[in-house]
């Protein structure tokens, strides 16, 4: 088997890094994921008694999210859910959440 070149191994991890950071819709991606239970783009169903997460406060959702994932606010579903998330990555939700009119 021939042997992959390292310094090729080394720029392509560099390119799918700087790739992942540029990527201008890594937030929306993240928040799709949210959409089954807060809505499209964080528009709840009205009348369907779940909170709506557009336009919200950035910091107050980032402390809400950490509550969850340390387990301070007691939660049905949302202490699971924030688990599964890295805190750069909660962060770009809230931001993606936080820009929605
Ligand atoms: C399976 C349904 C479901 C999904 C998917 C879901 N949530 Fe939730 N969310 C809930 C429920 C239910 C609550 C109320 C707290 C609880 O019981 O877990 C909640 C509460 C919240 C709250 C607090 C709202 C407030 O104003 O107090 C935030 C913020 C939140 N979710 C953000 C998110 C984000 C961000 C995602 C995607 C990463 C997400 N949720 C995905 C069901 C969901």
């Amino acid at each position: 088997m021939k042997r992959f070149p390292p310094a090729l191994a080394l720029s392509l991890l560099a390119f799918a890094s700087t790739a992942q950071a540029a990527d201008p819709n890594l937030g929306r991606n993240l928040a799709a994921t949210c959409a089954n239970c807060h809505g499209t783009n964080g528009h709840a169903v009205k009348g369907a008694g779940m909170d709506s997460l557009a336009g919200a406060n950035k910091a107050k959702m980032l402390q809400k999210l950490a509550d969850y994932r340390s387990g301070d606010k007691p939660a049905t579903v949302m202490h699971q859910i924030t688990k599964g998330y890295s805190e750069a990555q909660l962060d770009l939700i809230a931001t993606y959440y936080a820009a929605q009119k």
